[in-house]
C-alpha cells in the first residue's frame, strides 16, 4: 500500500494571527512523518465556520489525501466550531473514531469529555477533530492509529483490504 496521505489543519483565531505560534500543527506533522506516512501540506485556519467549512470541502474533493487532520476548536469555548463545520460537509459519520478516541482519554484526563471532536468520510478524505493542544492532540492520534491503515484501504477500495481486516503491525 503507497504511503497514507495526510493534511493537517490547525484551526485557532490565536495563530492565524500570530499571536501564538502554532505548536500542535509541527507536533502532528513530526508523529505523521515517524509513521513514515505524507504530509502532502499543512495549513492554519481562525475559528471561522464558513472559511473552514469550504477549506474542508475543497480539500476532501481535490482526492490529495486520505486523511485530514484538524487540531482544535473541539471544545466548548464560543468560538469552538470546528466539529460543525466538518459536519456540514461529511457524507458519512465515522463515529468509532471519536468514541475510541474520548473514551481512551478519559483515562488520562476528565477534560477529554468537553471534546466535541467528530471523525466523517468526505468522498475518499477521513477527517478527524483532534483537540487542540499538542498534547491532546497526539494522545487522540495515538488512540486510532492501529485502524487507520485498514480504513485508508478501504476507502481507497483497495483490493488488499481483505487481508488489512487482521491487524498488522501499524505500517505505511
Ligand atoms: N484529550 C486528551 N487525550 N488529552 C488532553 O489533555 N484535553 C481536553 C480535551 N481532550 C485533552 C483531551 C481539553 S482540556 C479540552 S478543552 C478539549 O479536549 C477541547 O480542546 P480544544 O478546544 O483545544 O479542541
Amino acid at each position: 500500500m503507497s504511503p497514507i496521505r495526510v493534511g493537517i489543519l490547525t484551526v485557532s483565531d490565536r495563530s492565524f494571527r500570530g499571536e501564538r505560534p502554532d505548536a500542535s500543527g509541527p507536533a502532528l506533522e513530526t508523529a505523521v512523518n515517524e509513521l513514515t506516512w505524507q504530509v502532502i501540506w499543512r495549513d492554519i485556519l481562525p475559528d471561522e465556520f464558513t472559511l473552514l467549512r469550504d477549506f474542508l470541502a475543497q480539500k476532501a474533493d481535490e482526492n490529495q489525501i486520505d486523511l485530514l487532520l484538524t487540531t482544535g476548536g473541539t471544545g466548548v469555548a464560543p468560538r469552538d466550531i470546528t466539529p460543525e463545520a466538518t459536519q456540514a460537509v461529511v457524507q458519512r459519520l465515522a463515529p468509532g473514531l471519536a468514541e475510541a478516541m474520548r473514551a481512551e482519554s478519559l483515562k488520562i484526563t476528565p477534560h477529554a469529555m468537553l471534546s466535541r471532536g467528530v471523525a466523517g468520510i468526505r468522498a475518499r478524505t477521513l477527517i478527524i477533530n483532534l483537540p487542540g493542544s499538542p498534547k491532546a492532540a497526539l494522545e487522540q492520534l495515538a488512540v486510532i492509529v492501529p485502524a487507520l491503515p485498514h480504513a485508508v484501504q478501504l476507502l481507497r477500495d483497495d483490493t488488499q483490504a481483505e487481508q488489512g481486516h487482521s491487524l498488522s503491525p501499524v505500517v505505511a
